[in-house]
């Protein structure tokens, strides 16, 4: 079997194009989801112990008149890492000047904000990992001290200029705090992670939506779509607008059970919340390698997908879930999602289908 005709019967006949379980934000989230982002530390749900951690923080900030120390927060994309930067700002009452490690590819560029910034701004940096290392090392002095260290001359003439800057506080926020760089990381005075959100929290963020989007919606219809939604609001969010399509399409425009159900089941994505991608990621490992050990490189390879992908985004929800495990060898289908699958364990592929 070519290897595009195997990724075929591993998908099923659709195309993937888009997936609507991606956590990483799309041109639809941003275009259609700021309205429903929170505006207040009120309307964010859940992640309690972080909001309560940051309101002290930012009290104190406040009562001392200083600025709020530099915050990383990192944990899964959809997660709500740049809506609490935003939040912040707002509760500061300063400006929201947000940026991203990728699109400050040169120390001017970084140069140029660093000298903008007012008092106290919220300077938010996204994929902060990704900074290029010259424009990171210009972050240093400029975190630690306000000012920006610039080198004149060269050889025995060499000297440092300081220009001071205005006292700001940095948000960065990671996915991968393990690929930050120490000298970074100990620059950020407040750390906090971001985790999944569980079933009831997800359901009261699908009615908060449905309810600034104006759809009526009812309580089987929320559990629904939380129920499906891997523990990510972004993703949740995203759910809920397709749900809506449908529901006013098919249906007279109310989300239940009934039509949640069967909006997602169209969209490919089952009761667990996986869809194509992960069922054909757990399908290569169970019939191409009889449930593994197998390499993240050859189950791309099958897939015709990034190794990278799929390590960022569909594995991780695999894992929490207890699909696979991950060992030294490779990565392993567990009994659960050989019982997911449908596919009685230890039977080889080849002799299965002969049965
Ligand atoms: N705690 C929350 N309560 C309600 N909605 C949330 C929450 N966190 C995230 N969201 C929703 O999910 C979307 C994605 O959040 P975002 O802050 O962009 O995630 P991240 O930056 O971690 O990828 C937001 O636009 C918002 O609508
Ligand atoms: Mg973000």
């Amino acid at each position: 079997m070519s290897e595009t005709n195997a990724r075929k019967r591993l998908l099923g006949p659709e195309d993937l194009g888009e997936r609507v379980v991606d956590p990483q934000d799309t041109l639809e989230d941003e275009v259609y989801g700021a309205s429903l982002r929170p505006r207040s530390f009120e309307e964010y749900v859940g992640q309690e112990r972080v909001v309560d951690n940051l309101r002290i923080s930012i009290d104190a900030a406040k009562r001392r008149g200083e600025p709020l120390e530099h915050v990383l927060f990192y944990g899964p994309p959809g997660l709500g890492k740049t809506t609490l930067a935003g939040l912040i700002a707002r509760e500061l009452n300063a400006n929201f000047r947000p940026t991203s490690g990728p699109t400050l590819e040169k120390p001017k560029d970084l140069v140029g904000i660093l000298t903008s910034l007012e008092e106290g701004d919220v300077f938010f940096v996204d994929e902060v990992h990704r900074l290029g290392r010259v424009v990171e090392e210009f972050l240093y002095p400029a975190m630690e001290d306000f000012q920006i260290d610039f080198v004149v001359d060269r050889g025995a003439y060499a000297k440092t200029l300081k220009l001071p800057l205005r006292r700001f506080t940095l948000v960065g926020a990671t996915t991968r705090a393990g690929m930050l760089t120490a000298p970074l990381r100990e620059r950020f005075g407040i750390v906090h992670h971001l985790d999944y959100y569980t079933a009831e929290e997800l359901e009261q963020i699908v009615r908060r939506s449905a309810n600034v989007l104006g759809v009526p919606i009812d309580a089987g219809g929320a559990r629904t779509i939380a129920g499906r939604s891997r523990g990510t609001p972004r993703i949740a969010n995203r759910l809920l607008r397709r749900v809506r399509d449908f529901a006013e399409v098919r249906a007279d425009g109310a989300i239940t059970t009934a039509i949640a159900d069967e909006a997602l089941e169209r969209e490919g994505v089952d009761a667990l919340g996986l869809d194509r991608l992960d069922r054909a990621f757990l399908r290569t490992i169970v019939e191409q390698y009889r449930g593994g050990p197998a390499g993240i490189a050859a189950i791309a390879a099958t897939l015709t997908e990034d190794a990278e992908t799929l390590e960022d985004v569909v594995e991780p929800y695999l894992l929490k879930e207890g699909f696979v495990t991950r060992t030294a060898s490779g990565r392993r289908a567990t009994a659960q999602a050989y019982h997911h699958l449908g596919v009685a364990r230890g039977v080889p592929p080849a002799q299965e289908r002969l049965l």
